[in-house]
């Protein structure tokens, strides 16, 4: 029987229902979902101050004051730092460097602002080991080990820090809750308390959460709506440049990308990393794109390798690219270039594992594909931007000027763009425009050597 006070929790993907079920409809676990009592409302609740609507010319507008967060592609992501008071998630995969980052943010803080770091994950004796490797100096940081959520607080409330790190949302439990630490009832109970108390006393709350991308690990994902600024730590184990995406921001521009390196004493922020994901080599089965992240472009390898299937269906891997995407370039090259592509393997990987998500970089990606399958080598020093369609047209593309300039900046001598009425690109002369209309023109003119 439905209670009208409960609802029901998908402990491993979060969904919600009104009822119990045995096996969770969106994710299809069994024995996942959990009973949630809601708190009933308040027949005659009191209207405060901060209850009473307002009209725009009764609001005010105190400036936004932010706290430097000791990196400068931090900042970036975060649109200058942390705003006083605000709620920003960073979620990334186990042992990507959450931590490492975050240490070595909040020991830069610490040198003017009070930072309360809570680490529920590890022992005091780990931090300092961290620390020690890290060589670091640090002023009023205060690391607490602790994963009582109670516990947290009242520390929390004794020191009155500035900034607040919770190290990770999962690690910390809810002693009045029945369900273990982890689970999606408990991150979201502990982070609302917490949310709460850093709001009421404007300290900048920052809480880490494991996120995985199969989703195994969703807790965080359902906090994102109920935060200011969502941060993603990103990169391939293997490799080790770190890129920090902003996936939201209340304060600031999302979709920034900030570009760290993974070394043995910690990360260190890559200067000019617009460049960082290009090898500049002439070999078959790599094309150059230029993406746009934010505001900031980036060069980024496409690599592939295109054999032939000794299986009944042929592989396709992506690594940066999604492999939807691929599927619909390789449909588009069987359909209009006519290959066969349905006898070949296809493996796609973007340089240092870069996550692409513009589409104007499904040219290089189809280019790299042929090149690998005729074993061509593309055209010397050349970029390629534009969106495939699915007739085999190459689609126009947004902010096509600042991808030239970038290109023209990183020394590419010619450029592959989509055929687009633009006066101001005829002006250019430091780099060779060749435009064109399909997939098929571009193929002609990037694999003629
Ligand atoms: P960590 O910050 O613990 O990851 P997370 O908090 O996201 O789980 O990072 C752990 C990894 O980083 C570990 O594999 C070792 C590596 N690392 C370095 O390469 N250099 C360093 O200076 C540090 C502290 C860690
Ligand atoms: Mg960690």
């Amino acid at each position: 029987m439905p209670n009208k006070f409960s609802k029901y929790i998908c402990q491993n993907c979060g969904s919600e229902t009104s009822q119990y079920f045995g096996r969770c409809m969106n994710c299809k676990e069994w024995n996942s979902i959990i009973e949630e009592k809601k708190g009933q409302i308040p027949q005659n609740s009191f209207n405060n101050e901060s209850s009473i609507s307002k009209e725009f010319h009764d609001i005010q507008i105190k400036a936004l004051k932010r706290i430097n967060s000791g990196f400068k592609e931090f900042d970036r992501v975060l649109g200058g730092g942390f705003v006083h008071g605000s709620i920003v998630l960073l979620g990334g995969e186990p042992g990507i460097g959450k931590s490492t980052l975050i240490l070595q943010s909040a020991a830069k803080i610490s040198l003017l602002e009070k930072v309360l770091y809570v680490t529920a994950e590890e022992s005091l004796e780990q931090i300092k080991i961290r620390w020690e490797r890290l060589n670091q100096k640090s002023s009023h940081l205060k690391i607490l080990a602790e994963n009582n959520l109670f516990n947290i607080i009242n520390e929390i409330q004794r020191l009155k820090p500035t900034l607040t790190i919770i190290d990770s949302i999962q690690a910390i439990n809810n002693e009045e809750m029945e369900s273990s630490s982890g689970s999606v009832s408990q991150v979201r109970s502990c982070s609302s308390e917490l949310q709460n108390f850093a709001k009421k006393n404007n300290i900048a709350l920052l809480i880490i959460g494991h996120v995985t991308k199969d989703g195994s690990l969703a807790g965080p994902k359902t906090l994102e709506h109920l935060v200011d600024v969502v941060l993603n730590f990103e990169g391939d184990h293997i490799a080790s440049r770190r890129l920090l995406r902003g996936i939201k921001n209340r304060y600031g521009a999302t979709l920034e990308l900030g570009v760290f390196e993974m070394r043995e004493n910690g990360l260190n922020e890559v200067n000019n990393p617009n460049s960082s994901f290009t090898n500049n080599e002439n070999i078959a089965g790599v094309a150059t794109t230029i993406t746009l992240e934010g505001t900031r472009s980036f060069a980024v390898d496409i690599q592939a390798l295109v054999n032939k299937s000794f299986y009944p269906n042929p592989k396709r891997t992506t690594t940066g690219i999604s492999l939807n995407r691929v599927h619909q370039i390789l449909a588009v090259i069987e359909k209009h270039i006519k290959i066969q592509l349905s006898s070949y393997d296809c493996y796609l990987a973007t340089a240092g594992g870069f996550e692409i998500n513009d589409p104007s970089s499904d040219l290089a990606i189809a280019i790299s594909i042929i090149s690998s399958l005729y074993n061509q080598i593309p055209i010397r020093n050349c970029a390629f931007i534009g969106e495939l369609g699915l007739n085999g047209q190459v689609r126009q593309i947004n902010l096509i000027d600042s991808k030239i300039d970038e290109s023209i900046r990183l020394g590419f001598e010619q450029i592959i763009i989509p055929k687009v009425k633009n006066d101001k690109l005829n002006n250019i002369k430091n780099i060779k425009i060749i435009k064109v209309n399909n997939i098929q023109e571009a193929i002609n003119i990037a694999l003629k050597n």
